[in-house]
């Protein structure tokens, strides 16, 4: 990661693999659109619904619903942006912290944490960023909304970095707040950057500043507010630390823009930020060693798996990030779980609105891989050496229902369905040893929801959601014999997961104390790693 890391291929150094975190109406999805549009990859954006916007016709309307619709259900999305290649991964974007969004950070390289100017961090961008902080990955901070009222420049800093615990570093400074707001200065390349409220879609005025003792400072910005500005960036060169590569690399230094997706201010700024200053394809670890990037045999895993994405194609598609290598079209690699050879003939990238057949990827990528179940989270494809990638933790559920086909004689689909959500890795599902039917988990009562309604659209399958006796699930761990002395005598609380692994069922909050007290050799455990 650092200058004394080897040089990688410059394919390869090109690459910038990251996410962007957030609370819900934070402005991700509008940022997203941005950065798709000035990387080419779509044409139009903004407001849809915006007033006073009347005049475009309504199939630009549909076409932009479409197209913001599609860029945001796309799960990576590929594009150029100067020299530089960009994979942006989406983060899902409903408010239930699931594995999913925990398993997407495990894919990228570095995150841009987008948030409120006039909210602060709320709850789901700290829970994100700790998620971010366990893999110390570098994080680039963008403060939108800043042509509302939005709080003090220095209180939200200052917020950042209490309730994160993580160095803040200005990128840029705001002049101006709410409707006085009228740009920013870039103190990392000593320009003003005008905001222009007139035109949403256009990228701000850009004038190049001697330092900040130029004198043309005073003929953009309006006295009272470059009075203000001298102030606060004195102030700023006395308490916050200057920006340090390292540091923001390491994951203990974060930069900020200030700026309003919107509005489209800001956001090249912070795109050349994560081009110029963002990591590149960083090392992958598997049991047996570190995977470099620029090692010549191609290496990847599988960190999501999603059906029915398009109507279009009724398949499952594994997206894999490229943990090293030149992957072409047509290669032949080892699937290490099943040591099957596998061809990958169809190999897809998605540039926002399409996904397209990808003649070749190099590591950083992320290529989705139609199939048709047998590759799951936490697969690992080499081109024949035995590597069990780790760090894709599987969690155990926190809520635990049975379900039941409303038509008893299509059991089989049920069985069908469900053993499709748990490799996608949307639910748990547990077979228990006794009796028949499943135990299926998930995070938040809102998957059951969910789940059933996707049962019923995919498979044409009504069915019911129940309550459980059993409340929480735990993977059992040890030694063989131990193991199954332990289940010859519980056998009405164990159940088989999809992997075929071992699952204690709890009926009562004190049975896992009893288990611990009664079996201390055999363990318990609340995430499994997946490989
Ligand atoms: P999310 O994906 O993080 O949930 O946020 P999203 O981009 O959907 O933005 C949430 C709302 O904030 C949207 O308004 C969006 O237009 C608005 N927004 C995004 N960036 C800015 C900005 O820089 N300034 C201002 N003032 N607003 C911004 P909405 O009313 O929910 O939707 P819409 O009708 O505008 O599409």
């Amino acid at each position: 990661m650092l200058d004394n890391a080897p040089k990688l291929p410059p394919e390869i150094a090109r690459r910038r693999t990251f996410a962007i975190i957030s609370h819900p109406d934070a402005g991700k999805t509008t940022l997203t659109e941005k950065f798709l549009l000035f990387g080419g990859a779509i044409q139009m954006a903004g407001q849809v619904r915006a007033k006073g916007e009347a005049r475009r016709t309504r199939s630009d309307f549909m076409k932009l619903e479409q197209e913001r619709g599609i860029s945001v259900s796309a799960s990576a999305m590929s594009f150029d942006f100067r020299h530089y290649r960009f994979n942006l991964v989406d983060t899902p974007g409903h408010s239930d912290f699931s594995e999913d969004t925990y398993r997407t950070l495990t894919a990228v390289d570095a995150a841009i944490m987008v948030i409120d100017g006039a909210k602060g961090v709320e709850s789901q961008t700290r829970k994100l960023f700790e998620v971010c902080r366990l893999r110390d990955l570098p994080i680039l901070t963008f403060c939108n909304k800043m042509d509302r009222e939005s709080r003090d420049t220095f209180e939200i800093i200052d917020e950042i970095q209490q309730n994160l615990a993580i160095d803040v570093t200005p990128a840029s400074w705001p002049i101006g707040v709410g409707r006085d707001f009228i740009g920013a200065y870039d103190l990392l390349h000593d320009r003003l950057e005008i905001m222009d409220r007139a035109d949403r879609n256009k990228v701000a005025e850009s004038i190049a500043i001697k330092g900040l003792d130029d004198p043309a400072l005073a003929l953009h910005v309006p006295a009272d507010l470059l009075a203000k500005f001298h102030e606060e960036i004195e102030m700023v060169r006395e308490l916050l630390p200057p920006f340090d590569r390292k540091s923001f690399l390491e994951g203990h230094l974060t930069p900020i823009w200030f700026g309003s997706a919107i509005n489209s201010f800001g956001v090249k700024e912070l795109m050349d930020g994560m081009g110029e200053y963002g990591p590149e394809p960083q090392p992958q670890k598997a049991a047996e060693r570190h995977i470099s990037a620029e090692e010549t045999p191609v290496t990847g895993f599988v960190f999501k798996v999603q059906a029915n994405m398009d109507p279009k194609h009724r398949d499952r598609v594994a997206f894999v990030r490229l943990a090293s290598g030149h992957f072409q079209r047509g290669m032949k690699l080892m699937h290490v779980r099943s040591k099957k050879p596998m061809t990958v003939t169809n190999p897809v990238m998605f540039l926002a609105a399409d996904r397209e057949l990808t003649e070749e990827a190099w590591a950083g990528d992320i290529i989705g891989i139609p199939n048709h179940g047998q590759l799951r989270i936490g697969d690992g494809l080499t081109e024949g050496e035995t590597l069990r990638f780790t760090g894709i933790p599987s969690f155990a559920p926190e809520l635990l229902s049975t379900v039941r086909a409303l038509d008893p004689m299509k059991a089989k689909h049920l069985e069908k369905a469900l053993t499709q959500f748990a490799e996608e890795g949307a639910a748990k599902v547990f077979k228990p040893m006794i009796g028949s039917g499943y135990v299926v988990g998930v995070v938040g009562q809102l998957q059951f929801e969910v789940l059933a309604s996707r049962i019923e659209e995919e498979y044409s399958l009504p069915v019911r959601f129940e309550p459980s006796q059993f409340t929480s699930a735990r993977w059992v761990m040890g030694a063989k014999e131990a193991v199954e002395a332990f289940v010859n005598v519980n056998k009405g609380h164990i159940a088989h997961d999809s992997d075929g692994d071992l699952v204690y069922l709890t009926r009562l909050r004190w049975d896992i104390d009893r288990v611990e007290r009664d079996h201390p050799e055999v363990k318990l455990t609340a995430t499994k790693e997946m490989m």
